[in-house]
């Protein structure tokens, strides 16, 4: 076996193809970018969704959306169990969000991302296109300390006692939806920040592991499909979450049920969400808190991707510079 072509004895993906996942991501921001503060929601998320089913497709696997832009009947392309890849071993779950942040993106706000993870078959939550209510936080404090189920000054209060600090350096991060008005309340209320975020919890997730945010704790209702590509990346970064579905009754419940999900009440961690081998890469369309977003000189493209995987541990910052112009250019 030659160097760069080691295999993971569990998995088979191997270290090509886990720096193959970042030009998944790449491409699909860099085709998202040509439509960046053009109003166009759509046509911004319809290019992403493009140039990564064609990324995709270009790879040596045998990949199944598990988690993607919507089921059969309602998404054309990478819908939840469509096949992706050249169909070779090795066999994978591909959980994806070509375009997070498409109102960020049409705003031209920062924080929109390209994002996409692969594990071993079977390895991720196969989650509907629902909401779900999440928690999470980094990796340095003991298990169990907060939970779905708690109220979010005892999660607050829990998170300061294990952090050795006051309640008043506690910074919590949620999602600016009327929906979170109270929790946004009772977490200033009980003396802890709020750190607002428009749209893109899957980065307000990951934040709370990385100490240089700021944020400890991540509280409130976002996508599903976000929730299960946020504890892939806890999975490879570390960090604890507790996800639980919030479905809407029948036809959730329904299409809940055709993947498998039987208990709609259960909470699940990290581990639950995201098992095994898994590879993460996210590509910053806009710049933001994680990532720098596209940017053209001399019409050059370039790409800050963060690749990371948990088998190694590893976490890469990517930063490429593209000159193929037939390849990369902005208006995909
Ligand atoms: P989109 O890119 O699909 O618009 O998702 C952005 C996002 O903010 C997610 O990060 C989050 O999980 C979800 O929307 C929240 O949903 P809603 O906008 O309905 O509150």
């Amino acid at each position: 076996m030659q160097i760069g072509e080691v295999m993971s004895k569990s998995t088979g993906i191997n270290r090509v193809l886990t720096l193959e996942l970042a030009r998944v991501t790449e491409r699909a921001a860099v085709a998202a970018a040509g439509l960046i503060g053009r109003g166009d929601e759509k046509a911004a998320d319809q290019a992403a969704v493009d140039a990564m089913r064609r990324e995709l497709n270009s790879l040596e696997i045998d990949g199944e959306v598990v988690i993607g832009e919507g089921e059969r009947d309602e998404a054309p392309m990478l819908y939840i169990g469509e096949k992706v890849g050249k169909g070779k071993a090795p066999k994978v779950d591909i959980a994806l969000d070509p375009l997070e942040g498409t109102t960020l993106t049409a705003k031209g706000m920062p924080n929109a991302l390209a994002v996409v993870a692969m594990a071993e078959a079977g390895s991720l939550l196969n989650a509907p296109d629902a909401y779900m209510d999440k928690i999470a936080l980094g990796g340095d404090y003991p298990e169990d300390i907060v939970d779905l189920d708690a109220t979010p000054e005892e999660n607050v209060k829990a998170v300061a006692k294990a952090k050795g600090v006051g309640v008043e350096l506690i910074n919590v991060c949620i999602l600016d939806r009327p929906r979170h008005a109270d929790m946004i309340a009772h977490v200033r209320e009980c003396g802890a920040r709020v750190t607002l975020i428009a749209d893109g919890d899957i980065a307000g997730v990951i934040h709370t592991t990385d100490p240089s945010t700021g944020i400890d704790l991540y509280m409130g209702t976002g996508g599903a499909p976000e929730g299960v590509l946020a504890a892939a990346a806890l999975r490879c970064t570390g960090g604890q979450m507790q996800g639980r579905l919030a479905l809407n009754g029948g036809d959730q419940e329904e299409r809940a049920r055709k993947m498998g999900i039987t208990d709609f009440g259960r909470k699940y961690k990290v581990d639950e969400m995201a098992k095994g081998d898994v590879v993460l890469s996210a590509t910053g369309v806009t710049s933001g808190s994680m990532l720098s977003g596209i940017s053209q000189q001399n019409g050059v493209i370039w790409t800050e991707t963060l690749l990371m995987r948990s088998s190694t541990g590893t976490i890469r910052w990517i930063k490429a510079c593209h000159t193929n112009k037939d390849k990369f250019h902005l208006n995909d």
